[in-house]
C-alpha cells in the first residue's frame, strides 16, 4: 500500500510514522477497473475508502434516470464516512472512472481507531466541515451563476487537484466524458459544451478527450466568479 498517498487523507494526517503504520496494517486493499461500481448509493455501508490510485466519480441518481455528480476523487482523497458519522444508507454510488485501488477500513475499526485520538477525530470534523462549505458554494452557483460561470469554476476545481503545470498551461486530465462533465457542473450536455467551445474560441482552454489544457487560467478564474 502507498503510504505516501494514505497520509494525505485526513485520516492520515495527524498520525506520527508509527502509528500511520499501524493504521495502514489494518487497512485492506480493493482494486476496480474503469467502469466498475464500488457501491450503490442507497446500499448499507460498514467501511470507508481512500483513494490510492485512479479516480472515482459519486453520483446520484433521480427517479427519471438522470444523474448528477457530487464530486470526482482522485489519490489521498477519502469517502464513505457519512453512513458511519449519520448511521444510514450510503448516500451516494462510486464509481471507478479509471482502474483504481483503494485502501479501505471497516467502521468498527476507526471508530476503535477513533478512541483517545481526538486530534484524528479533529482532521475528519474539519473534512466534513469543508465538504459542508463547499455543497453550500455549489448551491448557491446553481441559484446565482450561469452554466459558463459554472463550467468554469467545475475546470479550475480539477486543475486544483489533478493539473500538471507545462509551458503550454496546466494540463488537467480529468479522465470524464462530457455528459459526465455536464452532470458535474449539473446542466445539459448541450449548454456544457458550448460553453467548452466558447472559452476554446476565446483561447482560454484546448479540448482534448477526457482532458484540458487551460492557457488562461486568470480570465478563467474572472468568469468563474
Ligand atoms: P457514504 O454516504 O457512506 O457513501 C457515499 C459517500 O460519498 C459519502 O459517505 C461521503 O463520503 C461522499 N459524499 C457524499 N456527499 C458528498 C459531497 N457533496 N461531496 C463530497 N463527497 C460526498
Amino acid at each position: 500500500m502507498d503510504n505516501d498517498v494514505l497520509r494525505q487523507a485526513p485520516l492520515f494526517s495527524a498520525l506520527d510514522d508509527e502509528a500511520a503504520t499501524a493504521l495502514s496494517n489494518s487497512m485492506a486493499e480493493t482494486k476496480l477497473r474503469r467502469g466498475d461500481v464500488l457501491f450503490h448509493e442507497g446500499d448499507s455501508g460498514d467501511r470507508l475508502y481512500v483513494v490510492l490510485d485512479g479516480k472515482v466519480k459519486l453520483g446520484r441518481s433521480a427517479a427519471d434516470g438522470r444523474e448528477n455528480l457530487l464530486a470526482v476523487m482522485g489519490p489521498g482523497q477519502m469517502f464513505g464516512e457519512l453512513s458511519l458519522f449519520d448511521p444510514g444508507p450510503r448516500s451516494a454510488t462510486v464509481t471507478a472512472v479509471t482502474d483504481a485501488s483503494f485502501a479501505s477500513l471497516s467502521h468498527e475499526d476507526l471508530l476503535r481507531w477513533l478512541e483517545g485520538r481526538p486530534t484524528v477525530a479533529r482532521s475528519l470534523l474539519s473534512q466534513l466541515a469543508s465538504r459542508l462549505r463547499k455543497s453550500n458554494d455549489v448551491v448557491a452557483d446553481l441559484v446565482f451563476s450561469d452554466v459558463p460561470g459554472r463550467v468554469a469554476k467545475a475546470l479550475l476545481d480539477l486543475a486544483d487537484r489533478f493539473g500538471r503545470s507545462a509551458d503550454d498551461g496546466v494540463h488537467v486530465h480529468h479522465d470524464l466524458t462530457q455528459e459526465e462533465l455536464a452532470q458535474l457542473v449539473g446542466a445539459s450536455r448541450e449548454t456544457v459544451n458550448k460553453a467548452l467551445a466558447d472559452f476554446a474560441s476565446r483561447g482560454w482552454i484546448r479540448l482534448e478527450p477526457r482532458s484540458v489544457v487551460i492557457m488562461d487560467i486568470e480570465r478563467l478564474g474572472k468568469r468563474a466568479r
